[in-house]
């Protein structure tokens, strides 16, 4: 599978079903403000360019992004500000252009509320070099680059390299490492001296946790038994089984530093320097709102979407495509009911914890 085929569900439908990515944007937001006071203003010569990576609709990252451009206004009423958001080319930016400019709501957004903010999208994947060398000043990354470039492999018993073992699960990770230094190094080409790149990606923890597995029943293995369950029941074939799979790869802290802390590495020689990096657990808000309500059937109806906004079209991608679209979207409508009756049945199973590693990078100065 071409790993530029996976898609956030569209329509807004991605930001108002993934609160627990906004927590940790906003924490990771607090890494950046905490630096902030570091950064020098263009001042006149260019302006200060802001590139969120990854940004979906844009509606996870529109209170970091308005925090930055009002902390550059206490500077400077004249700094003209760009904010670039860029993703995959058939990303939903149509919903992004309308979140930025609050058609939802009506409510003002940064980008009304402040002059000489001049906001555009990137349609192109962060394995290019996406801006000008040295342009930018802010980057920033939120639960977007544990997507590959591509699938490395199949994964014979798993719809994840979680579940992968032995050469397929080296297979995985070697191709991650590889797209790891990728990254980092258009990345290292587009900072400008002294910028700031804070990016929080999905990891494995020093616990062995990970989005999904943090007790209770593990999401990916989840996904796997129901996914296996509609090839048992025929509904799909062994061969649509065998073709899904994530084109992702979860790294330890540890892998995401080793580029970063080597000396000698290409990264390290590119001029990039770490900071900061450290894991952290986000608690799944919709399993807290069963806490407290203690209601399967309204837990189950607000987690499945979550959970379906950003995995769906992994298993749309991996049925047949001689089976025409509504019999796609049936399977996996199917698919996805059968999750949330598993959800109602032992809600007290069922979490998707987000597992995080932080990280702050700066760019040496000239
Ligand atoms: C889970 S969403 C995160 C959105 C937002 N940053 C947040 O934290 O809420 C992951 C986003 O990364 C995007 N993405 C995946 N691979 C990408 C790539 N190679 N280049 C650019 N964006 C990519 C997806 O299309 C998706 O919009």
């Amino acid at each position: 599978m071409n790993a530029s085929s996976i898609s956030m569900k569209g329509g807004g439908y991605y930001s108002q079903n993934t609160q627990g990515a906004k927590h940790v944007i906003d924490r990771a937001g607090e890494n950046l403000m905490a630096k902030f006071s570091e950064l020098r203003l263009p001042a006149g010569k260019r302006p200060f360019s802001i590139v969120d990576y990854g940004a979906a609709d844009g509606g996870t990252s529109l209170d970091l992004v308005s925090q930055i451009v009002h902390e550059i206004r206490q500077q400077s009423l004249e700094q003209e500000i760009t904010v670039t958001y860029t993703d995959l080319p058939h990303n939903d930016f149509s919903s992004l252009f309308r979140m930025i400019n609050a058609e939802s709501d009506g409510s003002a957004t940064y980008a009304q509320a402040y002059s000489n903010v001049f906001v555009s999208g990137v349609g192109t994947s962060f394995y290019q070099q996406l801006v000008a060398s040295a342009s930018v000043d802010i980057g920033f990354s939120a639960t977007a680059m544990h997507w590959l470039s591509a699938l490395p492999g199949t994964i014979t018993d798993h719809v994840h390299a979680v579940g992968a073992v032995g050469d397929e699960w080296q297979t995985f990770r070697n191709f991650a490492l590889h797209d790891w230094e990728t990254i980092l190094l258009h990345r290292a080409k587009e900072l400008a001296p002294g910028a700031i790149l804070v990016m929080a990606n999905f990891c494995i923890d020093e616990e062995g946790q990970y989005l999904g597995n943090t007790g209770g029943a593990n999401m990916f293995d989840t996904f796997n038994l129901l996914w296996r369950d509609l090839a048992e029941a025929g509904v799909i074939t062994e061969t649509e089984y065998q073709a899904t799979a994530f084109p992702q790869f979860y790294k330890t802290k540890d892998e995401f530093c080793a580029p970063l802390t080597d000396p000698a590495s290409p990264v390290s020689r590119s001029g990039l320097c770490l900071e900061q990096a450290y894991t952290g657990l986000t608690k799944c808000p919709y399993r807290a709102e069963f806490e407290r309500e203690g209601d399967p059937a309204a837990f189950a109806d607000a987690y499945v979407p979550t959970l379906r906004s950003w995995s769906e079209t992994v298993f749309m991608n991996g049925l047949d495509k001689s089976r025409p679209i509504d019999e796609r979207r049936q399977i996996v409508d199917e698919f996805y009911q059968n999750y949330n009756t598993l959800v109602r049945k032992a809600p007290e199973h069922h979490a998707m914890d987000y597992v995080h590693t932080y990280m702050v990078v700066t760019k040496a100065r000239d």
